[in-house]
């Protein structure tokens, strides 16, 4: 089969002179600074059109498709972003009802403002001892299916940004049973089908429609995404055209022949190459094991939190029991072993190893962890020397202290959901209402009791802990002054410094 990246290597050493679009005209020196001019082309002849694929493009995605096991694979060159709105638009009807994980990404929350959906809300098993979400109770989903006939679609994330994989089988066989699809956004998951090494891609576990990010987790370049199409359940025809709304009409040729190019790489070197990867990332992971105050997570400690299986290439480093939090440890690793993490959260911090890593870099990975541990046990010998010849002093209540007091402090949290992002909000207003009512500012401390109408997103990884049409609570607010002290992220709001929010005006 030809190649589309291979056919723009050879196009670009033709002597063909471009009368088209883009006005750089393949030229370098039109404008400063290195770009890949000479491959970015536009719907020529022999390039065949994403919108309307006949040709090249057509065999790309239907070569796709033979990868992963799908009836139908699309490519996107807007991400999951992208397919993740073609897929509910698609599956859902206009001003329906769907069924989804309160922890989505926030493409999911645009795609009901776009269509006017109504959601119903299943909030993951939370771990609340390390801060993490867990699964997807399929229970639960069967039970929102049976009070709620009208929804059409269920929509949950597996793997989440943490590895956290649901049990997509048991949820389609549910969702299947009453006559609706399964949308998994599987966005972190593209690597699962090239070792065993990982979670089984809910492609082969029963759903409908998968949507996966390829720039996330193997090599391809960012803004690249496939959606697979897994049954009839859905119909191809509407996938299409949602997917030509949401995407530009004119899609970045090199953009596609990345994806083209590691397509052909994994479908002929996958197996071998990630063979070597899993062997390094077990190194990795039994090194670190043996850190004992910063820890590496394992699905094993999580257990009870609807966790079906565990993507093993994240690496997710708790600081529960160290004296620093998330926040931390990311500027240390940052500032002095000058390793930049995917994610940092309260208690833990998120490195996402990929078959494009080297030795190298997982092995500088280990001897920072290995240092920041090392300190944090003189730390904690120095810590217990104190209090064993000084015991009267009383002890601060500091919440990173010690793993005693962490643990204390957390189990307040759990009563009181503080600390967890996605506490359960009142949902007064669709988020289309919300979003276009007349609407007010507020300092934080006085919104509590009003409805939203903003987003508010700890980002990474861009799941709304506040969505327009919710009722803020005196929780939400103090969870936010909390991330601020702390440093997170929080992203979303119209003021910026996020001392006040807008709501929907009475
Ligand atoms: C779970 C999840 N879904 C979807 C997306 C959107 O993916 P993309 O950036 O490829 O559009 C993200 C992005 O971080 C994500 O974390």
């Amino acid at each position: 089969m030809k190649r589309l990246y291979k056919e723009l290597e050879s196009y670009s050493h033709k002597d063909y002179y471009p009368f088209h679009m883009p006005g750089h005209k393949r030229n370098p020196f039109s404008v400063d600074g290195e770009f890949p001019f000479d491959r970015d082309i536009t719907e020529i002849n022999g390039f065949d059109n994403l919108h309307h694929p006949m040709g090249i493009l057509r065999e790309a995605q239907e070569e796709a498709a033979r990868i992963y096991g799908a009836c139908k694979s699309f490519y996107s060159v807007n991400g999951s972003t992208a397919a993740i709105l073609s897929a509910v638009s698609a599956a859902v009807s206009k001003g329906g009802e769907i069924l989804m994980a309160r922890n989505c990404h926030k493409s999911v929350y645009h795609a009901l403002y776009l269509r006017d959906l109504q959601p119903t809300y299943i909030y993951p098993h939370a771990d609340h001892k390390l801060g993490i979400n867990g699964g997807i109770s399929p229970r639960h989903v069967e039970r929102c299916l049976e009070e709620n006939p009208n929804i059409e679609a269920v929509l949950i994330t597996s793997p989440t940004y943490d590895g956290i994989v649901s049990n997509v089988k048991e949820i389609a066989e549910i969702a299947h049973s009453h006559g609706v699809p399964l949308i998994v956004d599987e966005a972190h998951g593209a690597h699962f089908c090239f070792s065993d090494y990982f979670p089984v891609s809910a492609v082969d576990m029963g759903a409908d429609v998968v949507i996966q990010s390829l720039h996330k987790t193997l090599p391809a370049m960012t803004q690249t995404a496939l959606l697979h199409l897994c049954s009839d359940r859905v119909e191809s025809g509407k996938i299409r055209r949602f997917m030509g709304v949401y995407q530009t009409s004119s899609p970045s040729y090199v953009l596609m022949a990345s994806i083209d190019a590691c397509m052909d790489k994994l479908a002929r070197e996958g197996r071998q190459m990630f063979k070597e990867f899993t062997g390094n990332l077990d190194t990795t992971r039994e090194r670190l094991q043996k850190c004992r105050h910063i820890r590496l997570l394992d699905a094993d400690m999580m257990g009870g939190t609807e966790i079906y299986d565990y993507d093993r290439s994240k690496l997710l480093f708790s600081t529960v029991g160290s004296s620093i939090n998330g926040s931390q440890l990311h500027t240390i690793l940052r500032e002095e072993f000058h390793l930049e993490m995917e994610m940092e959260a309260e208690y833990y911090v998120l490195g996402m190893a990929t078959v494009g890593d080297t030795q190298e870099g997982l092995e500088r990975l280990c001897n920072a962890i290995e240092e920041i541990d090392r300190r944090e046990a003189e730390k904690a010998s120095a810590e217990t020397w104190k209090e064993a010849g000084e015991p009267n002093i009383p002890q601060d209540s500091g919440e990173y202290r010690d793993a005693k007091g962490a643990e204390d402090s957390r189990e307040s949290k759990e009563k009181t959901g503080e600390g967890h992002p996605y506490i359960r909000m009142k949902q007064m207003m669709r988020i289309p209402q919300a979003l276009e009512a007349p609407e007010r500012r507020y300092p934080l401390e006085e919104s509590v009791g009003r409805i939203s109408s903003e987003f508010a997103y700890l980002y990474p990884p861009g799941i709304p802990i506040l969505v327009p049409g919710e009722q803020i609570t005196g929780l939400f607010v103090r969870n936010v002054r909390r991330y601020m002290e702390q440093g997170l992220e929080l992203q979303g709001l119209s003021d910026s410094t996020n001392e006040t929010i807008c709501v929907v005006k009475e």
